[in-house]
């Protein structure tokens, strides 16, 4: 399945393993609650949520523990990452899942969602362009 294909199930089945998730988040310091989910190429759905420290920079984000999750479980292509908050406005991943989400599934779509409902779509390569990898592509190659 490529990333071109998100039918509106799929999205449901996403945000709802996704809310699910964010019930659990542990957030005691920015009382900010964050859930995620991913879907893998095989159609299999892996949720997290946020999970902070009394040591601030020990914090994971919601979209890292499920991308860890799926990894964890053998299936690192992903084929979208749904990512779910209480805020005005859909949030977008931080720059660190960005970069860890490329690492797995550069062409992943990205579901951004509120609780009242408001959604946003974009594909991680809008999100993070020229995402960095390693060894480094030789002149030319970047992209
Ligand atoms: N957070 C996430 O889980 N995902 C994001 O996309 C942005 C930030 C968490 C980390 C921390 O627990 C709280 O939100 C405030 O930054």
């Amino acid at each position: 399945m490529g990333c071109s294909r998100l039918d509106e199930t799929v999205q449901h089945q996403l945000l709802d393993q996704a809310r699910r998730a964010r019930e659990a988040a542990y957030a005691p310091y920015s009382s900010f609650k964050v859930g995620a989910a991913v879907l893998t190429a095989a159609g299999e759905i892996f949720s997290g949520c946020n999970i902070e420290n009394a040591s601030l920079g020990a914090t994971i984000c919601a979209e890292r523990v499920a991308i860890f999750t799926a990894v964890a479980a053998g299936c690192p292509d992903l084929t979208a990452l749904a990512v779910i908050a209480d805020t005005p406005d859909p949030i977008a991943p931080c720059g660190l899942c960005r970069q860890v989400l490329a690492e797995f599934s550069p062409n992943c779509r990205v579901l951004m969602a509120t609780t009242a409902g408001r959604i946003r779509l974009a594909n991680l390569k809008e999100l993070l362009p020229l995402a960095f990898r390693f060894p480094p592509a030789e002149s030319g190659e970047a992209g």
